[in-house]
């Protein structure tokens, strides 16, 4: 099978955003007027694939949405950004994920979400051609049937899998061995093991991973190697005037790394780097960075520099 060494697929829900600013997060039973409201596609494999394709890489959705209003407004933002969406489907007469964003003056955001009527991917409909094919498959692991399928195809093609971990479900673990670089949040690495984040570390790694990392928010994030070498990334210190979608940036930075085949702390520093500078802008995708940007950010800041655990 002929590898395309740059194009990048991911496997995961996407879904659609309404992001509200407000100055106060109000208490039960009162109203609050928006100061803005901005409507955008999101997803964490989604919003990883946009940051990749702004920073120059190929890459394709393999999904299904509903074919409601928001399933159209998904599809058009991601074609706008260049991302393949070939293999987006609509299910009929099904509606999609939708997401209400709270975000207030600091940057911080509640997040309402519903799972929309489309149905999962069914496993005996993936393209194996496609996923065989890919440099690097990405994979959120919320429809675990499909996404076990298609890691075992990427496997068995030599194709990278990363997971973007956020919860810890039923089943996760078919999907951890098949798993080449864990990223995942803080929330699923204490359902692993408490709050013990070097412990959760361990746990994943031993389901042999090339690399583990748990991301911390503003803390930055901790990465565990196979040879056991942790070390630590301080989150780049900016204004932020929203972080939703930090986490999905950080992923798509990090493959950006993988496919550049830097070594894991240039990887881990270039990813944050990404993350930080989405957050300039309300919205998941809105202020997603060039490669000129991260460059900039990377040369100018000292800050953002690793420590060894
Ligand atoms: N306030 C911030 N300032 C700078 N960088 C940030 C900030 N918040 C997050 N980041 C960067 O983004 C990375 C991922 O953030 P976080 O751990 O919140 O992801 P997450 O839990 O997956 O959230 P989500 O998927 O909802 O975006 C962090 O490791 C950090 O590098
Ligand atoms: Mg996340």
């Amino acid at each position: 099978m002929e590898r395309n060494q740059k194009v990048v697929l991911g496997l995961g829900q996407c879904s659609f955003d309404l992001l509200g600013s407000l100055a106060c997060y109000p208490q039960l039973d009162q109203k609050v007027e928006l100061n803005s409201l901005l409507l955008q596609g999101g997803g964490p494999v989604a919003t990883a694939l946009v940051t990749l394709a702004r920073l120059g890489v190929q890459t394709k959705i393999l999904s299904r949405i509903g074919d409601d209003h928001f399933a159209h407004l998904i599809r058009s933002g991601l074609e706008r950004e260049g991302v393949d969406c070939l293999h987006l489907s609509f299910d009929r007469r099904q509606t999609s994920q939708l997401a209400f964003i709270a975000i207030d003056q600091s940057g911080h955001r509640n997040v309402f979400w519903h799972r929309g009527t489309a149905r999962a991917l069914q496993a005996d409909q993936l393209p194996l051609d496609v996923i065989g094919s890919a440099a690097v498959l990405h994979l959120d692991g919320l429809h675990i049937t499909p996404s076990v399928v298609a890691a075992q195809a990427a496997r068995q093609n030599g194709v990278v899998t990363v997971l973007d971990g956020g919860t810890l479900r039923t089943d996760t673990e078919k999907l951890l061995p098949l798993i080449d670089h864990m990223v995942v949040s803080q929330t699923f690495a204490r359902q692993v093991a408490g709050h013990d984040l070097f412990k959760a570390l361990d746990k994943l790694s031993a389901w042999n991973a090339e690399a583990v990392t748990i991301t911390l928010g503003r803390e930055g994030s901790l990465t565990r190697l196979q040879d056991g070498t942790c070390f630590r990334q301080p989150a780049f210190r900016v204004e932020a005037v929203d972080t939703t979608g930090c986490g999905d940036v950080f992923h798509g930075g990090y493959i950006y790394g993988l496919l550049q085949q830097w070594p894991m702390c240039d990887v881990v520093r270039f990813a944050a780097a990404c993350a930080a500078l989405k957050t300039r802008a309300v919205g998941g995708r809105t202020a997603i960075p060039t490669l000129q940007d991260v460059e900039r950010l990377l040369q100018s800041q000292h800050g953002g520099r690793q420590g060894h655990e």
